[in-house]
């Protein structure tokens, strides 16, 4: 009986390995690629929070649609913290040379943005960063977000980095971020140093 019970325990687990290679043999799709590399290389963002509801709901409606978007569509390789918790800032403004002549400005009145301990860990302020990091995810195989939906994002994630990390919440922006790199700097010491040496952070 027990010697009975041990064989077929013995199945089970065979059974088990058997399906876990199978599995692992498969060669993964262009789609599952990207997203084990999205998440075997952690940003310090991915340890935020993956929500910021209490914030969005002061934001107009046209931005909180982004927002809404972005929690599905950008939460499919890496999770949605990844993009709420980003230093990345892109000022507003209807046209590039707008954008341009608003990042000098802030250089010039907010010079604190832009030092060397600040940049680019806690603010990358840059006139097309959102822009230029919306499309390169979206050309990602497997990243199934359709252009009406990637300029809601862009505008939401514009709206959001200008009126939540810098002028009246810079500091607690500051705050939040210097929180999320050290303990990042804790948690992964090789990665946290491979992205200062790649100037990420
Ligand atoms: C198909 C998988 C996939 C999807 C979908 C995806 N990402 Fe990513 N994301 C990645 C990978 C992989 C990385 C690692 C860096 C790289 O490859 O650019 C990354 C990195 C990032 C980073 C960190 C970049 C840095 O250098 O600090 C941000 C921010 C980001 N993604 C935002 C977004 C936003 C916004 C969306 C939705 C529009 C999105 N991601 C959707 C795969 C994805």
């Amino acid at each position: 009986m027990a010697a009975g019970l041990l064989a077929a325990g013995m199945l089970a687990l065979l059974a088990a390995s058997w399906t876990r290679t199978l599995a692992a043999d498969r060669p993964l799709t262009p789609a599952e690629l990207e997203k084990r590399n999205a998440l075997a290389n952690p940003y310090p963002n991915d340890l935020g929070p993956l929500k910021i509801d209490d914030v969005v709901a002061k934001y107009p409606d046209n931005i909180r649609d982004g927002y809404k978007i972005l929690l599905v569509k950008c939460a499919q390789c890496h999770t949605s913290a990844r993009p709420l918790n980003s230093q990345f800032v892109e000022p507003e403004g209807k046209t590039p040379p707008a954008k341009e002549a608003a990042v000098a400005k802030l250089r010039k009145d907010h010079p604190e943005y832009f030092t060397a301990s600040a940049r680019p860990a806690i603010w990358n302020i840059d006139a097309h960063i959102w822009s230029r990091y919306v499309h390169r995810m979206m050309s990602k195989p497997g990243c199934n977000i359709s252009s009406v939906d990637g300029k809601k994002i862009w505008e939401f994630l514009v709206y959001d980095g200008v009126h939540r990390k810098i002028g009246a919440n810079a500091a607690a922006w500051k705050a939040h971020r210097e929180k999320l790199l050290s303990e990042f700097k804790a948690k992964y010491p090789k990665r946290y140093q491979e992205l200062v040496s790649q100037g990420e952070l």
